[in-house]
């Protein structure tokens, strides 16, 4: 399972007067990689400040996040030593600009980085093949490059779908028209890093954005709860919610711990997360889930037990049984579940003891 990666594009800076403060401000907002995007005035029309790499080295030496650098240019061997001397962790080229791409994935690897290759919108995903197996990532343009403020283009979710479905272990960078409103649909074809230019900019606090393009929740079931799954998937999904699915896939018998402990593992690191956990009656799935740490996972079959176990028990997990609550009714607890406030005063009290008892 990947986890969501925010990569603020500096390239919607106004200026670059505060650009360490800004890079501070980045770093402590939980932000994952820092993305810089070199234009040369020939791939694309404008060129940036980054086609310098002294103006890359200054990136580096202000942040420990990872500098990924995305050569919008025609000729990329031409930059790729001054990015890699420049200290880049990630630097990605297009499959649609000249030369060699696979000696110049070589040249990046052999200096210790990650090398990605990246494609635009309009291009056929076969004009890459040649390079997908060699590079560590794909980044795919979700806007024609060249500018911010752009549209996400809707359609290329079947192009990361499809290689999403290739390459289940690669990561997979989307660019273009991201923001809160629109992260959950590359999330949903399979992206996992979401460079965001001007809607992280644009708003007033970095970090409630941040952690709100991060969130998603994650679902699992096993082969009796997965026809429930895969209605309350395209239900979250007309919500806008980002969806992380661990399986299962199929209707084949499968043992309900392994989903457990891979939505339970994965909430319990991180307290801003939510699971979904489905099996034939939701019992199986929050026994197991309950024996994680920070894990609460509420077993419930009404829209009222779904409301207090996050009102009192500031349930993080929700267990619902496929055989025994109807589709409606398990999408209602959802809701309920997802717009209900923890109440706090004595129920904290309450919820910290079952931790520390
Ligand atoms: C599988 O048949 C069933 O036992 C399981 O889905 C669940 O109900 C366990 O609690």
């Amino acid at each position: 399972m990947k986890s969501i990666q925010i990569a603020p594009s500096i390239l919607a800076l106004e200026n670059l007067n505060n650009l360490e403060s800004e890079l501070y401000t980045l770093e402590q907002a939980g932000a994952n990689i820092i993305h810089i995007d070199v234009m040369d005035g020939i791939f694309v029309e404008n060129k940036t400040p980054f086609l310098d790499p002294a103006t890359i080295a200054r990136v580096k030496s202000a942040t420990t996040l990872s500098v990924d650098v995305h050569l919008m240019v025609q000729e990329p061997e031409k930059y790729v030593d001054g990015v890699i001397s420049a200290g880049a962790d990630m630097i990605s080229l297009h499959c649609e600009s000249n030369g060699n791409h696979n000696e110049t994935i070589k040249k990046i690897q052999k200096a210790g980085r990650k090398a990605g290759i990246a494609i635009n919108p309009t291009t056929n995903m076969e004009k890459a093949l040649p390079f997908y197996e060699n590079a560590d990532f794909i980044l795919v343009m979700t806007v024609v490059p060249g500018r911010g403020g752009q549209e996400y283009i809707e359609v290329v979710n079947e192009k990361i779908q499809k290689l999403r479905a290739l390459f289940p272990e690669k990561d997979i960078e989307v660019d273009g028209g991201l923001k809160q409103a629109t992260v959950h649909l590359p999330i949903n074809a399979g992206a996992n890093i979401i460079v965001s230019g001007t809607g992280i900019f644009n708003t007033q606090n970095y970090k409630e954005t941040i952690q709100k393009m991060k969130q998603a929740i994650i679902i699992g079931a096993d082969h009796a709860g997965y026809q429930l799954k895969e209605k309350v998937k395209q239900w979250l999904e007309e919500q806008k919610q980002s969806i992380i699915d661990v399986g299962t896939n199929s209707e084949e018998s499968s043992d309900y711990p392994d989903f457990a402990k891979k939505v339970a593992k994965s909430v319990s690191k991180d307290a801003t997360k939510k699971g979904i956990l489905i099996c034939g009656t939701g019992i199986g799935m929050s026994i197991a889930a309950n024996k994680y740490e920070n894990v609460r996972a509420a077993h419930v079959t009404s829209v009222y037990e779904a409301e207090m176990a996050k009102k009192h028990n500031d349930a993080n997990i929700l267990c619902l049984g496929a055989r025994t609550t109807r589709v409606e009714t398990a999408i209602q607890c959802i809701e309920k579940w997802l717009c209900s406030e923890f109440e706090r005063g004595k129920h904290e009290r309450r919820v910290e003891k079952i931790e520390s008892h």
